[in-house]
């Protein structure tokens, strides 16, 4: 069977083996500190009793569930603490394709390479709705698309790669086409506090037997070696998703959830605030300087990343490779997303040097 491996880790492997410096573009690893108190209940936690170093329940501290559970308004049973947002988008797509109503999942294009490569090995069948150029998703596409054979509408808001952030109205019709189709309408929200200038919203607002949730503190709280994210689940579809999760990993890191809720109970919104204003100044910055250097570019509402387009540099692995070699700058193929951007290529500003990346893109492309 084909996995389709997502190329992330091998483009880093590429760029850490260069043998020149090279500034990270490409993974979504955030570098600024993760809160206070987190790094306090870590601290706390080296020095509790062994038995907190033993299994935590399966589907999660209850402490953690509770919590998640009263900030997303939701019933804590609803809730599964899961290794990162990647685990909770597998559960869900699992459960999804679990219910006999169809094989199908319908996914965007430009895409999070992990969706297709999850829809394949979960056996399903993927299927491609495009976006816009701003990477924005109409729903009347996805009901064209949509039909009996509709098992999941995999989206995710603030968008990887393209940085648009659907507006409440296009996640409260995407439930609806799930509903219509008798499918399950699946929102990551792993970005949901780097909203930048659109404003999030998030599919829970609107209530329904069709969709699920999900999340993680990888990126909200700048710790993605963590491994703590979570899915909320409509009651009727959670039971089977926790058995999934225990059968696959017993549990989750019991740790890494004690800090996370330390961090969630004492951290204010200026932290989230502070880290979106840092992304803000390098969207500025790296785009400043790519319009400057005459390329193509996108301009995120949301999520870490800028798109790209060289004009005669399509954005493939090899000239990804090239770049790396070439200019000292490592970003992703835009092939990796899919056909939609294909001539683009990707680049994560979770890195202090954007504006000499962008001067050393520059100066190359010149
Ligand atoms: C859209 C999207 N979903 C999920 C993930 C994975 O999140 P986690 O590290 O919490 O598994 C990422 C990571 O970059 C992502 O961009």
């Amino acid at each position: 069977m084909d996995y389709e491996t997502p190329l992330f880790f091998h483009v880093m492997q590429y760029a850490d083996a260069a043998d020149r410096d090279v500034i990270d573009m490409v993974s979504g690893n955030p570098d600024w500190e993760p809160p206070e108190a987190l790094r306090n209940g870590l601290r706390e936690y080296a020095d509790l009793e062994p038995d907190r170093f033993q299994y935590a329940p399966s589907e999660g501290l209850r402490e953690l569930r509770e919590e998640i559970a009263a900030r997303r308004g939701v019933d804590a049973e609803q809730v599964v603490v899961t290794n990162g947002a990647g685990e909770a988008n597998y559960l869900s797509m699992a459960r999804a394709l679990e219910r006999d109503s169809g094989d199908e999942i319908l996914l965007t294009d430009p895409v999070y390479p992990y969706y297709p490569g999850k829809t394949t090995m979960l056996g399903g069948i993927q299927r491609f709705v495009a976006t816009d150029d701003e990477g924005y998703l109409d729903p009347a596409a996805v009901r064209a698309a949509a039909s009996d054979e509709t098992a999941a509408i995999v989206v995710n808001t603030p968008n990887n790669p393209t940085g648009a952030v659907y507006p409440a109205e296009t996640m409260h019709e995407l439930v609806a086409v799930a509903e219509e189709y008798d499918a399950i309408l699946i929102s990551d929200e792993v970005y949901d506090h780097y909203g930048l200038s659109g404003a999030f919203a998030s599919a829970l607002e609107t209530d329904s037997a069709h969709r699920i949730v999900t999340n993680a503190f990888s990126k909200s709280m700048a710790i993605t070696g963590f491994r703590v994210g979570y899915a909320i689940f409509p009651p009727e579809l959670v039971a089977d998703a926790k058995s999934r999760h225990m059968l696959v990993n017993v549990a989750t890191t019991r740790p890494g959830q004690y800090a996370v809720l330390q961090a969630l109970r004492e951290t204010g919104p200026e932290y989230y605030e502070r880290n979106r204003k840092r992304l803000r100044g390098r969207v500025e910055t790296f785009t400043d300087a790519l319009e400057a250097a005459g390329a193509e570019y996108t301009t995120p509402s949301g999520s870490f990343y800028v798109m790209a387009r060289f004009e005669g540099y399509p954005g493939t692995l090899a000239n990804v490779e090239r770049l790396i070699d070439e200019a000292g700058v490592a970003g992703m193929p835009g092939e990796a997303f899919g056909d939609a951007r294909s001539e683009w290529l990707r680049f994560a500003l979770v890195t202090p040097r954007v504006e000499e990346a962008a001067e050393r893109l520059a100066a190359y492309f010149d």
